[in-house]
């Protein structure tokens, strides 16, 4: 009986590639990155490095494709992937569902006028002759009206998603994170985000240092690295300056799109 015993345990013990029990959705530009290497400081917690973009890009290849991008889990140790578009994929909530009705998602979000400037400086430092953001913001200048059909200002309008997930996911299943939280206080938003996931609560302050050079909480240590580091140079850029009738204009065209957001979330991210 031993012997038997033994033998159908054996398979546990050996690390296995699993579909993920957790997703980080979005949004884009928000922190997503902060959170996906705050979580990897979790011994229990086995994340893809990049960006898989299976529910958006790569469904046709299947659930097994998925498996295979993932690291090996031991039992007990949680998946996990991010990819921020999946925030905005018309099909992800059903297709995310079709994988596992039980999976947990986590999205952060950001004030959408940082949020906005955030994307426009990602794509301005790719692309320098890129127009000023104002111009690409509003119409006919700082005074004109705000151009919702521009990515980086669409992208700021969270209930609408939301709403698209909540068709598909109770509440109770999707953690709404602070970006801002994030970076002021990230020990005890990672709190949160372990309590959700069911984690013990290993994460703590000990974990981080304020990089005052770069304006950013960095890890003391990671599973890769002994010594303290900070994310890359592409997280935590300088933004440019803004006209403040523009951001003015931006918070406006928020207002309303936010309160929705505060209702449906059920938490009230204080955003001006
Ligand atoms: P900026 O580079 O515009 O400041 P994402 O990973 O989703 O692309 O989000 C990038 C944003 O994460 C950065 O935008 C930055 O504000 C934010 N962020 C949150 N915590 C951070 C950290 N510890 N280090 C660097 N950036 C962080």
């Amino acid at each position: 009986f031993k012997d038997k015993y033994m033998t159908l345990r054996k398979p546990n013990l050996v690390p296995t590639k699993r579909l993920p029990d957790a997703l980080i959705i979005g949004v884009k530009k928000c922190g997503t990155r902060a959170l996906l290497e705050f979580l990897r400081l979790h011994p229990d917690v086995r994340a893809a490095g990049s960006e898989v973009h299976f529910f958006d890009k790569f469904y046709h290849k299947g659930f097994e494709w998925y498996r295979n991008r993932m690291p090996p889990t031991l039992e007990g140790q949680i998946t996990m992937e991010k990819t921020p578009s999946y925030w905005v994929t018309r099909s992800a909530p059903k297709r995310v569902f079709a994988m596992n009705p039980a999976v947990k998602l986590l999205a952060v979000v950001r004030d959408p006028v940082t949020r906005a400037i955030s994307d426009y400086t990602q794509s301005a430092s790719k692309r320098p002759s890129l127009p000023r953001f104002e111009e690409l913001a509003l119409m006919d200048g700082p005074w004109g009206s705000v151009v919702d059909t521009w990515p980086p200002v669409r992208l700021g309008i969270y209930a609408r998603p939301l709403r698209r997930w909540l068709r598909r996911f109770p509440r109770s299943r999707i953690l709404i994170i602070s970006g801002e939280r994030l970076v002021v206080d990230p020990a005890a938003e990672m709190t949160r985000v372990q309590e959700f996931l069911n984690l013990k609560p290993v994460i703590t302050e000990k974990h981080f240092y304020f990089n005052s050079t770069k304006g950013f909480p960095c890890l003391l240590k990671s599973e890769s690295r002994s010594t303290p580091h900070c994310l890359g140079k592409t997280k935590g850029r300088n933004h440019p300056y803004i006209d403040p009738v523009a951001l003015e204009r931006l918070r406006e065209f928020y207002r309303p799109h936010n309160e929705r957001f505060y209702e449906l979330s059920g938490i009230n991210f204080g955003w001006q």
